[in-house]
């Protein structure tokens, strides 16, 4: 099995660190003037356009942001209106900014590297409420549905999933997919990381929605690639799917599906650069079929717990008045943070809101930890920490002013350098790929992107700024030592008070 050749991830993995991965090639140039459009055009396929569910939500911002409502789900099958809403606080264009050398730039609801928008999602549904069975494309640029075929397709995902449970009674599917030129024509093979990221801050604010709604969900990782990409009619060198997210509850039997006919064309997907690197990841950390599916997901076991951890503080005493959708359209990463600092209280509520499992077919795992760096925290000695996620608690590792390693592990931005607080979320890589094989990459760095994504969600909720940012990849691992041995970083985010614009 490909996926257990685990060399392919490291190779991968290696190749694309910060500063001296072989794959990156250090002349590459990227002027915004090469942006590829950020949307994805079908011609001559018919459109239903979505509506927006007035009402806004009722349950805490945060509560939503953590998933502490999954007791109390109603709605089991999501209706247009529920379904709109989940799109569009996940991709749907939230603001235009001008820029004096760009012109006009559309930001979507999340936040994505360079703003460059590469995930795409598409819908594959039973006939729910004012909306017929069938296999859509999101279009964020009018919220739109564009038809790719009628009928119902799910026995097609259901079977790629070897039959998961949750996803078999789900009258709605999202699959997320990454147009990969569409972010390497800046990152070059780094946007194989990047297209986990971003497809995890959008996921933050789905699952997020989701439980505003009340709509019940499960993440899967674990499909077989070449049946969902065919569904989507994609070509998996240009485009291919990370992840489906199943939406709500039926007890209906899936019908069986209608065969695959050609789908509408598209504009043609800007692709004029090298995509073998991320061509070779994503083929080895591809399952090619149900047996493989379900004995991956076989892997999945409890977690194991850690006794001697001593808590130093356990604290929240944080209210928010404003909704979910009022704090996702407030989001924007912060572009310039002052010194000031935040409280211990703040920092604590946004770990503790973030770090939670995610309802997933990895969710009993333990994937990620999360390192800290603290500039300037009330209450928070400047230092180095690990967050300890089961204690709920910050372990000091170093006292110290580190906002020199701080602002350089980021790559040397001043974002990082100025932020109160810089976070990194870290795997023991090989463990990972040794049980889940390549598709553990795939895993650990959604994982630590939909934590990060929610730490976006909870800073804003709190009036405090964040920005995910890049980092020096073996660097952050030698300042943690030696509690971070063998472990590789997957995420960082900055967070802090924002420069008050004059
Ligand atoms: C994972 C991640 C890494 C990022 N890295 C950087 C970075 O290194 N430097 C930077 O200035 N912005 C960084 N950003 C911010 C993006 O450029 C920003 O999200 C994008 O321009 C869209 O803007 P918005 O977040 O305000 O919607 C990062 C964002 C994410 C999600």
């Amino acid at each position: 099995m490909k996926n257990y050749e685990i060399e392919a991830a490291w190779q991968y993995h290696d190749g694309t660190k910060h500063p001296n991965g072989s794959f990156l090639n250090k002349t590459h140039t990227y002027h915004p003037a090469k942006r590829p459009t950020p949307y994805k055009t079908y011609k001559n396929a018919a459109q239903i356009k979505l509506l927006l569910d007035e009402q806004s939500s009722t349950i805490s911002a945060l509560d939503a942001i953590s998933d502490s409502t999954k007791s109390e789900y109603t709605n089991i099958i999501p209706d247009i209106k529920m379904l709109s809403s989940i799109l569009f606080f996940s991709g749907g264009i939230t603001k235009t900014l001008k820029f004096p050398s760009l012109g006009e730039i559309e930001f979507r609801a999340a936040s994505c590297t360079g703003a460059l928008y590469h995930i795409e999602i598409y819908v594959v549904c039973s006939d729910i409420p004012r909306l017929a069975a069938g296999v859509y494309h999101f279009n964020p640029q009018n919220l739109s549905l564009t038809v790719l075929r009628k009928g119902d397709y799910r026995k097609i995902l259901a079977n790629a999933t070897a039959n998961e449970p949750f996803t078999s009674t789900a009258p709605v599917m999202l699959i997320f997919t990454d147009i990969f030129s569409r972010n390497a024509v800046k990152y070059q093979a780094r946007e194989y990381r990047h297209a986990f990221w971003d497809c995890g801050t959008i996921l933050s604010n789905s699952l997020a929605v989701s439980n505003t709604k009340r709509v019940p969900y499960k993440l899967i990782m674990s499909f077989v690639d070449s049946e969902v990409n065919s569904l989507l009619g994609l070509d998996a060198k240009k485009e291919a799917a990370l992840a489906i997210l199943s939406l709500g509850h039926s007890d209906q039997e899936l019908p069986t599906s209608p065969p695959l006919s050609d789908i509408s064309e598209t504009e043609p997907i800007e692709h004029d650069m090298d995509l073998d690197t991320i061509n070779a990841i994503h083929e080895s950390s591809s399952l090619t079929n149900q047996q493989e599916v379900f004995s991956w997901r076989k892997q999945i076991v409890q977690k194991t717990h850690q006794k001697d951890a001593k808590p130093i503080k356990n604290m929240e005493n944080t209210f928010v008045k404003e909704n979910l959708e009022t704090i996702i359209l407030r989001r924007g990463s912060t572009r310039r943070f002052s010194h000031d600092s935040i409280s211990l209280e703040q920092i604590y509520t946004i770990l503790n809101r973030s770090a939670n499992g995610i309802i997933s077919d990895f969710e009993e795992e333990n994937i990620n930890d999360i390192y800290l760096i603290s500039n300037a925290v009330d209450g928070l000695e400047q230092g180095s920490y690990f967050y300890n996620k089961e204690y709920r608690s910050l372990e000091i590792l170093q006292k110290g002013k580190f906002r020199d390693v701080s602002g350089h592990l980021g790559l040397d931005q001043n974002l990082s350098y100025d932020a109160s607080v810089t976070i990194f979320f870290m795997t023991d890589l090989q463990n990972i790929l040794e049980r889940f094989g390549n598709r553990g990459y795939r895993v650990a760095q959604l994982d630590a992107s939909i934590m990060g994504g929610r730490m976006y969600l909870a800073s804003y909720a709190l009036h405090i700024g964040a920005t995910g940012l890049t980092f020096y990849d073996d660097e952050v691992t030698e300042f943690f030592l030696p509690h971070a041995s063998k472990k590789s970083t997957m995420f960082m985010i900055a967070m802090g008070k924002k420069v008050k614009k004059s």
